[in-house]
């Protein structure tokens, strides 16, 4: 075993930190899922480009990005100087400004088939946004989910999200505090599968106002779409007049500039974006054909938020956008992504560990104890958590930095210099485990 290897990652000052926390901030943490991350929920002081620095003296390569937000990394010069520009300006107005119909013709130029947006502040705001529209604009309640898909912590849709192999294909909540009448209109589906869609329009007939979707489904194991199946779902929902969602805010401005949009040629009638829209700035949109947005238009229903369209966010996304608009950005992270997967699979070969890396260039899973892609999120549950939670460790351990659920986030200051920390750590971690 290498000296490295046997490094211990000393969490003290973040464990003391966490301690002190704990006493003002309920759970010490700000979103629950930091809570039980291994070894402690980690403080950090700063981040430049791709690397965090956290108060026990860590210099951290990252491969989280803020759980996908931070595509430019941080500190980048661009996301600095456009909200530096802003700021002396005016932090939000409460009413129009030029950065927003600014913004909202440049998402136009870049995401095929778009022709309106409204903005957001969250993910979890945009999602809820989408429902309301597809329900105002079709008159009808039901909305269709599908397992293992996270589409924000809102009741009627954190359903079925985390699932045990026992658990029905009927909508399960996440946690206490969601009363079955708010979820009483969410349907539950698998993905990946269009005869279940075919049957639930005929069972549910004229009841079903939209589709909801992640297109790839990143937050279930980064499990691919088959060929045909998102375009199916679109013409599903055109057949049976209902709305058609893609949930875009892990894959837009990610998986490319347009998202699927672009990279599949699929044009739903709305897509929901936020993360890395505003490179790590809060902010997000729904956007897609202007019809979609017609009930919002006449007055049928609303949109409303004090922070929507404030300009500092809106600056932070034109700088990203513009940033990611280069050429070769999207070539560079792409690749990069890949080489991580080969350098994975390449240690995991050559000492008998048995597991498979799925996703889409930027984005992808490592799933240990299986070597079948999985197609849906009740695939992935035949993987190995445990022998993950190891390997992040030790990745840790080699200065690297990953999330507790086996998705890694590549962003455009990912570079060379950076694969090779990543495979000194990989076979440093491989080594571990097989010693
Ligand atoms: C696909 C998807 N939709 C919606 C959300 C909710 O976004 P937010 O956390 O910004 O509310 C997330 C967050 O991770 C997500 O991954």
């Amino acid at each position: 075993m290498s000296a490295a290897a046997k490094q211990i990652f000393s969490v003290a000052n973040s464990s003391q930190l966490h301690a002190r926390s704990c006493r003002a901030l309920a759970l010490g943490v700000s979103s629950g899922l930091r809570r039980h991350i291994a070894p402690a929920p980690l403080f950090f002081e700063r981040g430049e480009g791709p690397y965090l620095f956290d108060v026990d003296g860590h210099k951290l390569l990252d491969y989280t990005l803020g759980w996908g937000p931070l595509i430019l990394g941080n500190n980048h010069p661009a996301i600095n100087a456009a909200v530096t520009a802003q700021l002396s300006r005016g932090y939000t107005f409460g009413a129009q400004h030029r950065g927003e119909y600014e913004l909202a013709e440049l998402l136009i130029d870049v995401l095929p088939g778009v022709e309106r947006v409204i903005f957001s502040n969250t993910g979890t705001e945009a999602v809820q946004a989408a429902l309301r529209l597809a329900r105002a604009y079709t008159g009808r309640t039901k909305v269709v989910k599908f397992e293992g898909h996270y589409h924000g912590w809102l009741n009627n849709i954190l359903v079925s999200y985390r699932l045990k192999p026992a658990d029905p294909c009927q909508p399960m909540p996440a946690c206490g505090g969601q009363p079955e009448a708010e979820y009483a209109e969410t349907l539950v589906l698998p993905w990946n599968d269009l005869a279940a869609v075919e049957n639930a329009f005929r069972q549910f007939q004229g009841q079903i106002a939209c589709i909801i979707t992640e297109p790839i489904l990143a937050n279930g194991g980064c499990c691919l779409p088959e060929p045909g199946y998102l375009q199916g779902l679109v013409e599903l929902c055109r057949q049976h007049g209902a709305v058609s969602i893609f949930d875009e805010v892990i894959t837009g401005f990610r998986i490319a500039l347009g998202g699927v949009r672009e990279c599949e040629g699929v044009r739903p009638d709305l897509s929901v974006y936020a993360k890395a829209l505003a490179g790590g700035l809060a902010l997000s949109a729904v956007a897609g054909r202007a019809e979609a947005f017609q009930a919002l238009e006449d007055g049928r229903t609303i949109h409303a938020g004090t922070y929507n369209g404030n300009p500092i966010s809106l600056a932070a996304a034109r700088a990203t956008i513009e940033t990611l608009r280069a050429p070769g950005v999207f070539d560079g992270m792409h690749a990069h992504g890949q080489a991580i997967r080969d350098i994975i699979h390449c240690h995991s070969a050559a000492r008998g560990v048995k597991l498979i890396t799925v996703g889409l260039g930027t984005v992808f899973s490592i799933h240990f104890g299986i070597d079948q892609a999985p197609r849906t999120y009740r695939d992935t549950l035949a993987a190995d958590d445990s022998q993950y939670r190891r390997f992040r460790l030790a990745m840790l351990r080699g200065g690297v930095h990953l999330l507790p659920d086996g998705r890694w986030y590549v962003g455009a200051t990912h570079g060379d210099q950076e694969l090779a920390i990543v495979d000194a750590a990989v076979e440093q971690a491989f080594q571990e485990s097989a010693g």
